[in-house]
């Protein structure tokens, strides 16, 4: 997911300070019952720097006997007649607005924490994922008192009303890809709706989620009512989905875990599952289409935060009569970067997140010279040092390309050539992914027919990319299940129970 909508609000005003150059990490626990624990275990995992692979920190290493613990809080914290289960519900938003005030405090270090672990440049850090994530966070704040039932009148004697109540202990597992901004769109809907939470940061990247759970506990929120606890993957990871007292599960990330999330939900308790996968979108520029700007969405599309994004444009149609032209106007877009180390002023694309998908990325490359498509520019790493990939164009690419169906989550565009409206909604369609699409065209009527006829969770028009918090967000097919953010996005995160009354006849 990016975030260009709320930072493109107020960008001109904001002036961007440096990052931060002597921050301490003061915060390398598993943060349980508003107390900092060591790992069970005793173990710890390094968390690097992929600008230049070199190690942070050590940070506890969660596993299952650490999310027992966080889940007996998290039960513990949402027990009938605790003190967050019987606060009042405009309180609970008061708590997060509380926590989106302190993270504005803390902006520059939470910045800083994330281009120095996650490989974000630093302005991109600063506006758009803290703007996000504070948007995210006082969105949800402001629901807090407003989520409410119905009132039924049903046949005869009886009458009806439903309560959205909050289902209760809630698995939260992060990507790495936007640390902080997927921890608010996760916390931000399940704690406004009174909800209990353990949350699972990505392993590469825990240090912004563990500045959180500081500030959890300054704003004053009780103990247990949102837990962190750093660890991998199969470990951690695969204890809060299978664990039997955890009511839901909400994950982002590979289509591949996805399937296992909800195989392990499915095995154990039939907890509630929201998810938030891969993509392979499409985006289909029309001849009629205001050029200039097409080209600069469609690259941004695709290469926003090096490739790293769930929403990334990375089938690109373009029409037979424009294609040439687009083509070079795209390789030209594409050659103008400046890479480097994401702290440093004027630097526009930095390192991928790790070894593993440098590599993934590389062999991707390799796949499309290999199967014939036409390599623009590009086309291998860049530097001595970090996870740095050279921007990457291909042309002449064909549907059964690997690099047009694989989700290759790095700095690399794929465009394609069609002719008619049938042909490309039909091979915008074929794929197993559906997260989201783009269209350009300034003819109403082909805009509205394609936005009907993708199957895409969102399909944008004469523009690509960003999340607001007020808007449903999520994915057909093998993108996802459920939504997140916007009002849809608090039905994950509520039960509903009908309470159905009888009326006494001898009143009637
Ligand atoms: P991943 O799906 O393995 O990791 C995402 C999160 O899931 C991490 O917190 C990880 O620790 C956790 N996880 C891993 N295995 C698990 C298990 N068995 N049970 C429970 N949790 C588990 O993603 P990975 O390996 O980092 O990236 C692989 C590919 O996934 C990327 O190349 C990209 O295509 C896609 N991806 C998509 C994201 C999105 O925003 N939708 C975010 C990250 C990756
Ligand atoms: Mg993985």
């Amino acid at each position: 997911m990016s975030s260009k909508k709320q930072a493109s609000a107020n960008p001109a005003e904001e002036t961007i300070p440096a990052p931060l150059t002597n921050y301490k990490i003061q915060y390398t626990k598993i943060f349980i019952n508003n107390e900092w624990h060591d790992s069970v275990s005793g173990k710890k995992f390094p968390v690097f720097n992929p600008a230049n692979e070199e190690k942070i920190c050590d940070v506890e290493e969660g596993d299952k006997a650490d999310v027992d613990k966080a889940v007996k809080a998290a039960r513990q914290a949402f027990q009938l007649g605790s003190p967050w289960r019987t606060m009042d519900a405009s309180q609970r938003g008061r708590l997060l607005n509380k926590l989106a005030d302190l993270m504005e405090r803390d902006r520059l270090l939470l910045a800083t924490l994330e281009s120095v672990n996650a490989g974000k440049i630093f302005p991109n850090a600063y506006k758009m994922d803290l703007s996000t994530s504070l948007n995210m966070l006082r969105y949800f704040a402001s629901w807090a008192d407003k989520i409410q039932g119905r009132t039924i009148p049903i046949d005869g004697q009886f009458f009806s009303y439903t309560r959205h109540e909050p289902i209760g202990v809630c698995g939260q597992i992060l990507p790495w890809n936007f640390p902080l901004v997927v921890l608010m769109v996760k916390i931000g809907p399940a704690l406004c709706c009174g909800n209990t939470v353990v949350v699972k940061p990505a392993e590469q990247t825990p240090l912004t989620a563990l500045h959180v759970a500081s500030l959890i506990k300054e704003a004053g929120f009780p103990p247990g009512v949102v837990n962190i606890v750093p660890g991998y993957g199969p470990t951690a990871g695969a204890a809060i989905s299978s664990h039997m007292d955890v009511d839901k599960v909400s994950f982002t990330g590979s289509t591949e875990v996805g399937k296992l999330i909800k195989e392990a939900a499915g095995k154990s308790n039939l907890k509630r599952v929201t998810l938030e996968l891969g993509g392979k979108s499409p985006c289909i520029v029309f001849a009629d289409a205001d050029l200039d700007s097409a080209v600069e969405f469609a690259h941004h599309g695709v290469f926003f935060h090096q490739g790293q994004c769930c929403i990334a444009a990375s089938r690109l149609f373009v029409e037979e009569s424009i294609y040439n032209e687009f083509v070079q106007r795209s390789v030209e877009r594409a050659k103008k970067y400046t890479l480097g180390n994401p702290l440093n002023p004027g630097i526009q694309q930095g390192p991928q997140i790790d070894k593993e998908q440098y590599t993934k990325i590389l062999d991707l490359i390799e796949s499309g010279k290999k199967e014939g498509a036409k390599l623009e520019c590009g086309g291998g790493p860049w530097g001595e040092k970090g996870y740095f990939i050279q921007p990457t164009v291909f042309s002449n690419v064909t549907d059964e390309m690997r690099i047009a169906k694989e989700e290759i989550f790095g700095p690399v565009q794929q465009i394609m050539k069609f002719k008619t409206i049938d042909e490309v909604i039909r091979r915008a369609n074929n794929t197993h992914y559906g997260l989201a699409a783009g269209i350009f065209t300034k003819d109403l009527d082909k805009a509205l027919t394609i936005s009907s006829a993708l199957q895409a969770g969102t399909v944008w028009v004469n523009c690509y990319g960003g999340a607001s918090a007020q808007v449903p967000f999520g994915g057909y097919k093998m993108s996802g299940n459920g939504r997140e953010m916007g009002e849809y996005g608090l039905h994950e995160y509520t039960e509903v129970k009908t309470v159905t009354i009888k009326i006494s006849e001898k009143n009637s």
